[in-house]
């Protein structure tokens, strides 16, 4: 493992966790106020992070009326390259990762917009490569669903590579967060930062290993590819504190929203079905009540994790609300739990993403980042200016694979 590792902030700024713009701390508003958004950027550059990650929808999710009205979503916010310009003017070294659907917008878009953000923050710009999960979004593109999984991944692939070639060698990172093998394949192919989410650590060292051995597979030097799950964290000075923060925001979710969030990840129709039972068989295919849309992944790890852990709908809806296994803790905790993941599964870093805005990113900067320094796990300054610098990428080593 090299160490620092690598520390990429994942911002919603209405907080990750489902109820967490319902906390009291939350900002009205959040994720349109520029100055608020700017504020927790111009943080997690003081902290020293390697970049922050604007993630994005291009529709609402496909959830009903009644659960749209009890969530803060994706869309109540900046469009990312827009915002992360607006960015790059008050911010001096921080990485601008940015989300751009491959279904929806051309080669020629991307490669302009991302270019133009590159060049504007001299260096900085990221690019998230998503194919979009939504049938809701397809719909907002004027097509009656989305495109079959295996069509998404290919055009992706073609999009990329137009991309690519647009940019030259050395023009913005390339992000993905592939987690089917045909994800993983892209990921592997052509992207330098891969995110993921949070899994216990031998399913975590098993993806790496997956997409170091898929890079090796592509000609590619598997140690240029930057491996970053997810990582949430509700961290206080003392235990008994972070859970009582923690118990607080969980008293605020709504029941509904959690049976809703699975419903979506797991793309599959829950009504009727006892809480207290067991969930019904995985569907044959990605596909659901004839939409092509979802992530087959995210769908599949759900299914053995319940397996697993013997788990009921009940349980499995808190346990997603959960945060997808945050750490609550002390920054000690963390500490911790970062090395671990470092040593055993062999991550380059993480995708720290903050339940809530700006308590959960505060605590970050203010409490955990010094522990991990301290551990010599966390860089103490940047030592370049651009974002290919900050996440050690050699641009030599980016053979097209
Ligand atoms: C940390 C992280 C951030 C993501 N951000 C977005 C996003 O902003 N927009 C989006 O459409 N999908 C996003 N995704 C979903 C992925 O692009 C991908 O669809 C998902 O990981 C499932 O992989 P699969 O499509 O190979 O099944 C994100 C996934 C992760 C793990």
């Amino acid at each position: 493992m090299t160490r620092p590792l690598h520390f990429v902030g994942f911002l919603k700024p209405a907080g990750e966790y489902p109820s967490g713009w319902r906390h009291p701390s939350s900002a009205d508003r959040a994720g349109v106020d520029f100055a608020f958004v700017s504020e927790q950027v111009r943080r997690l550059e003081a902290a020293g992070l390697d970049a922050v990650f604007i993630p994005d929808l291009v529709g609402l999710p496909d959830v009903s009326p009644d659960v749209l009205d009890r969530v803060a979503v994706v869309n109540d916010t900046f469009e990312p390259t827009t915002l992360l310009a607006a960015l790059s003017a008050v911010t001096e070294r921080i990485g601008l990762i940015g989300t751009a659907s491959t279904s929806f917008a051309s080669a020629a878009a991307i490669a302009d917009d991302f270019g133009s953000l590159h060049a504007l923050s001299e260096g900085r710009a990221g690019w998230n490569v998503v194919t979009s999960l939504n049938d809701a979004e397809a719909r907002n593109f004027g097509h009656a669903g989305h495109l079959a999984h295996a069509d998404r991944y290919a055009h992706a692939g073609s999009v990329a590579d137009r991309v690519r070639d647009a940019w030259g060698e050395g023009g913005p990172v390339i992000a993905q967060a592939g987690s089917s093998p045909a994800g993983r394949d892209l990921a592997a192919r052509i992207a330098d930062v891969v995110f993921v989410r949070a899994l216990p650590v031998e399913e975590t060292r098993d993806f790496v290993d997956d997409i170091r051995s898929r890079a090796t597979g592509h000609g590619r030097d598997p140690a240029a590819v930057k491996i970053l799950p997810e990582l949430s964290a509700v961290v206080a000075r003392s235990r008994s504190e972070a859970r009582e923060a923690f118990a607080k925001v969980r008293d605020l979710l709504d029941p509904r929203i959690a049976l809703a969030d699975l419903e979506y990840w797991t793309r599959t129709d829950l009504a009727g079905l006892p809480l207290d039972g067991p969930l019904p068989p995985l569907p044959a295919s990605a596909s659901h009540g004839g939409s092509h849309g979802g992530s087959r992944g995210a769908q599949e790890e759900i299914y053995r994790q319940a397996a697993r852990e013997g788990l009921t709908i009940r349980d499995l809806a808190r346990q997603i609300a959960d945060g997808d296994g945050a750490v609550v803790g002390t920054a000690g905790d963390v500490a911790d739990h970062i090395e671990r993941y470092a040593d055993v599964a062999g991550v380059d870093g993480f995708t720290v993403s903050f339940p809530w805005v700006p308590d959960t990113l505060n605590a970050f900067t203010d409490l955990v980042v010094p522990e991990l320094r301290r551990r010599g796990l966390f860089r103490t300054h940047y030592e370049g200016t651009t974002i290919r610098e900050h996440l050690h990428l050699d641009i030599a080593q980016r053979q097209r694979a």
